[in-house]
């Protein structure tokens, strides 16, 4: 014990050095050849070795390369900083080490809280009992659609748990061309056939065509079809783009659809006034997912699925064996029973730390500043000859391009700066295509980006790209 806490005091140490260091270094660099052999070619230790030594190796080979998202010149992906409040009680999660399958201890009443909170900060009904937090909005979505799919069945006299899918009429799930990909990966898993996710087309804002959606809805159904779930985005990866929330809700509820809404990146976009009247119809949908771990900062991972009715979760998931069976689990039962993980780590700590130290208005200060980021940078790049802004900015997520002569081979040049910008260490932003056309897209997250280190993004790509 006395080692555990010597080394912890050290641990922590280690921390603060860390994250106070970061926006002094480099955003990312290559892990040098010999630091990657070492990291990944290590042989398991024979005999057990000391704290102090543990902390040591961490130290010389493990911080000295992170990915780069802790930096507020990181724009990549969706990758945000760490909230210190969610490192904070990582330890402390550890430490207490629960499952929170369910049970009456800490994690699980805390799991209750959190979720709520999330629902009731973006505005989505929550009945009790109504949602659980996942490793990501991946697994959230594998929820979803299970309950999805369940409910579908059942509606239609069978049972998709007990029989299966074969013999029955394929279930079609509709999203956006600008859909993430794990929609299609739960589809997938779900047994219900790639072929039948379709791909609605978009609109000139990237948001769902949903004129389309009701074409693609009444072919299905004449072809015998079963449209059983539309999902629709609450900011697209490639561009932040929000589908047209209400109108889709209108047409699930003609066609009995469940209507999901992926708002893993960009539910909370809801809170900032700008954005907020992009949002409408989000509170009609069956479910949504959003991830703790992107905007807000919780640290990585903590996803989260929402139920407007918690029953359906819990019709797809719930099987409880006799060594499991809680008499005094009450009405709700056990988290396990609402999604396919049994053991279940503590994510309700660090979410509940995170959004306590920010609190609503930290949340709203946060998400404020960082859509006015994006808006910023859409401004700079339209101002600029040699840029071109590729969509409207509606959440925190710049999409553009590099134009520095209209002619020649822009697909190429964009596909090419993402990595050389990044290999130069200043700042840090990824590719995409979108409208069929190599663009850059930079997404802002973290709450110490400045209008400046905008300047510097666009410098940046500017030199990169004459290196080219
Ligand atoms: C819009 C969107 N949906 C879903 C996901 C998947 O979430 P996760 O990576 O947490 O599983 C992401 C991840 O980047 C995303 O940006």
């Amino acid at each position: 014990m006395t080692d555990l806490r010597a080394a912890g005091e050290r641990a922590a140490a280690l921390v603060a050095a860390h994250l106070a260091g970061v926006p002094d270094g480099p955003v990312w660099q290559p892990v040098p050849d010999g630091e990657r052999a070492w990291l990944s070619g290590q042989e398991l230790p024979a005999d057990g070795r000391p704290l102090a030594d543990l902390l040591a190796d961490v130290r010389a080979h493990v911080l000295p390369h992170p990915m780069g998202n802790g930096h507020p010149r990181f724009f990549g992906w969706v990758n945000s900083p760490p909230n210190p409040a969610g490192v904070l009680v990582e330890p402390l999660a550890a430490a207490l080490n629960p499952s929170c399958a369910g049970g009456d201890h800490a994690g699980p009443h805390l799991e209750r809280a959190v979720v709520r909170w999330l629902a009731e900060l973006t505005g989505f009904p929550h009945p009790p009992g109504g949602g659980l937090l996942t490793s990501g909005a991946s697994m959230a979505t594998i929820v979803c659609l299970a309950a999805a799919r369940q409910r579908a069945a059942r509606a239609d006299g069978w049972d998709a748990r007990e029989e299966g899918l074969a013999g029955r009429p394929p279930f079609v799930l509709y999203v956006t061309e600008e859909g993430h990909s794990c929609l299609h990966k739960a589809a997938q898993l779900l047994g219900l056939g790639a072929r039948n996710v379709r791909a609605v087309p978009v609109d000139a804002a990237y948001r769902m065509d949903v004129a389309a959606l009701r074409a693609m809805v009444a072919e299905d159904l004449a072809a015998g079809r079963r449209p059983f779930c539309v999902a629709g985005s609450a900011g697209t990866v490639n561009s932040g783009a929000v589908d047209p929330l209400g109108a889709i809700a209108d047409v699930a509820a003609e066609h009995g659809m469940w209507f999901h809404v992926d708002g893993a990146y960009g539910a909370l976009g809801v809170l900032a006034e700008d954005a907020a009247p992009h949002f409408a119809g989000l509170e009609r949908a069956d479910s949504l997912a959003l991830d703790p771990h992107k905007w807000l900062g919780v640290p990585v991972g903590c996803g989260c699925a929402l139920l407007r009715d918690p029953g359906a979760a819990r019709a797809a998931f719930s099987l409880v064996p006799s060594y499991l069976v809680d008499e005094n689990a009450g009405d709700l039962g056990w988290l396990a029973e609402y999604g396919p993980e049994q053991t279940r780590p503590f994510r309700a700590l660090k979410t509940w730390a995170t959004l306590s130290s920010l609190g609503r208005s930290g949340v709203v200060r946060l998400v404020e500043h960082t859509t006015g980021l994006a808006r910023a940078l859409a401004a700079m790049v339209e101002r600029a000859p040699d840029f071109e802004l590729l969509a409207p900015v509606v959440t925190s997520i710049t999409a553009f391009r590099h134009t520095p002569a209209r002619n020649g081979d822009l697909d190429g040049l964009n596909r090419a700066i993402p990595f050389a910008v990044q290999a130069r260490g200043n700042t840090f932003l990824t590719g995409t295509r979108l409208g069929g056309r190599d663009a850059l897209r930079a997404c802002f997250l973290h709450p110490d980006t400045t209008e400046r280190d905008l300047e510097l993004l666009l410098d940046e790509i500017r030199v990169a790209a004459k290196g080219l």
